[in-house]
């Protein structure tokens, strides 16, 4: 049930409900400010099982835009270390925090949504995208550089090095971005990778890197789970489908992932996704019913009921909610009432529902 306890490897989550990654575009420098504190205070007291941190860059050149968070350097690390504390000194001491972690690719180097969305021009300061393929992501977008080894060599210690310090910093769970076309995504798919050599051509090929990642990051990792967040399909004709991404996942649960959670898109800038509620729930299930690994599921999910009946069917082990969590942080507390479920809130407003 929703409100069922989970193991995710040796930590244990209050309940089912994820607050989805959602990134702040608020940063500077990479660095936390009160922005920050004031989102994760919001979220921290929200009482889901989990809160994951926004999508943070493994390198300065990964970021998606110049406001994005960053874990390369110590201030970075200081800056997410201290956040965090002040929040969890406020914060339901139910709710477990995790981060992901993450490397734009050829979709680095952009505006915020809020000015555009677009590659940024000479004046915004760009720079130098990376990818496995020198192929734009859209017409007019920035040609990234097709990846050489030492440059696969340097993002993959990048992505180690990024978990040593989540690691420090203490968070609960890890989740490694590999999908919305993101550049661990962008190996995996036939449209962004193009390559002649190992890393290229067929799928087992074009899995290998993001594995070398994940195989690099589970060697360090410890007790700290590892999770992973993928394209479920890219709705796509060409593109990277659920039988990829159901093989995908096999091959995460035997380097020893703990979950994956399924979404899609992202790597194209059109594709036809029917978007309505649950969308992607299908997806979801498929990898669920046919790999021995925790599935969370996300996508347009915003009743208690319907997302208790993802659970109960068996369709998915977590459910991830991001934007109704914008519009409502108190969304499980409110759950909790439609479902009849006591959720532990802060004394403080213990009394919402008592008459004056
Ligand atoms: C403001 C915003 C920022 C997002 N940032 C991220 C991110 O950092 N990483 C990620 O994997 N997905 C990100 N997403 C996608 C969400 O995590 C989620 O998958 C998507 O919004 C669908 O769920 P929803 O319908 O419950 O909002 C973002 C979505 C929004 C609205």
């Amino acid at each position: 049930m929703l409100f069922t306890p989970l193991l995710i490897g040796k930590n244990e989550i209050s309940n089912r409900i994820v607050i989805s990654p959602m990134c702040q575009y608020s940063a500077l420098n990479g660095l936390m400010n009160d922005w920050h504190f004031q989102h994760l205070v919001q979220m921290g007291l929200s009482a889901a099982g989990l809160v994951m941190l926004e999508s943070t860059a493994v390198e300065e050149k990964g970021r998606i835009t110049n406001y994005c968070l960053g874990l390369y350097n110590d201030d970075c690390e200081t800056s997410i270390k201290s956040n965090l504390e002040n929040v969890k000194k406020i914060s339901n001491n139910i709710t477990k925090f995790g981060i992901q972690l993450g490397h734009a690719g050829r979709k680095a180097s952009t505006q915020r949504p809020w000015e555009g969305r677009l590659f940024l021009r000479k004046h915004e300061s760009p720079w130098q995208t990376y990818a496995p393929s020198s192929i734009p992501f859209d017409k007019g977008w920035h040609i990234p550089k097709k990846m050489s080894y030492d440059d696969m060599k340097r993002i993959k210690d990048a992505f180690v090095s990024a978990v040593i310090r989540a690691k420090r910093i203490g968070f609960d769970v890890i989740e490694i971005h590999a999908a919305h076309g993101y550049l661990l995504h962008q190996f995996l798919s036939p449209i962004s990778n193009k390559r002649k050599d190992a890393y290229g051509g067929c799928l087992d090929n074009r899995m290998l890197f993001p594995l070398e990642v994940i195989e690099a990051i589970k060697m360090i990792s410890g007790s700290t789970p590892i999770g992973v967040r993928i394209t479920g399909t890219e709705w796509e004709k060409e593109g990277f489908t659920i039988y990829d991404s159901i093989k995908f996942s096999k091959k995460l649960a035997n380097l020893g992932c703990d979950y994956v959670c399924v979404s899609s898109g992202g790597n194209t800038p059109r594709p036809k996704i029917p978007i309505k509620p649950h969308y992607q729930v299908h997806l979801a299930k498929k990898i669920k019913h046919n790999v021995d690994i925790l599935v969370r599921t996300v996508g347009m999910i915003t009743k208690p009921k319907s997302a208790q009946k993802i659970i109960s069917d068996n369709n998915a082990d977590m459910v991830a909610i991001g934007r109704a969590f914008l519009t409502n942080p108190r969304w499980v507390w409110d759950a909790g009432h439609v479902l009849g479920v006591n959720v532990n809130l802060p004394k403080q407003y213990e009394r919402r529902f008592k008459k004056l």
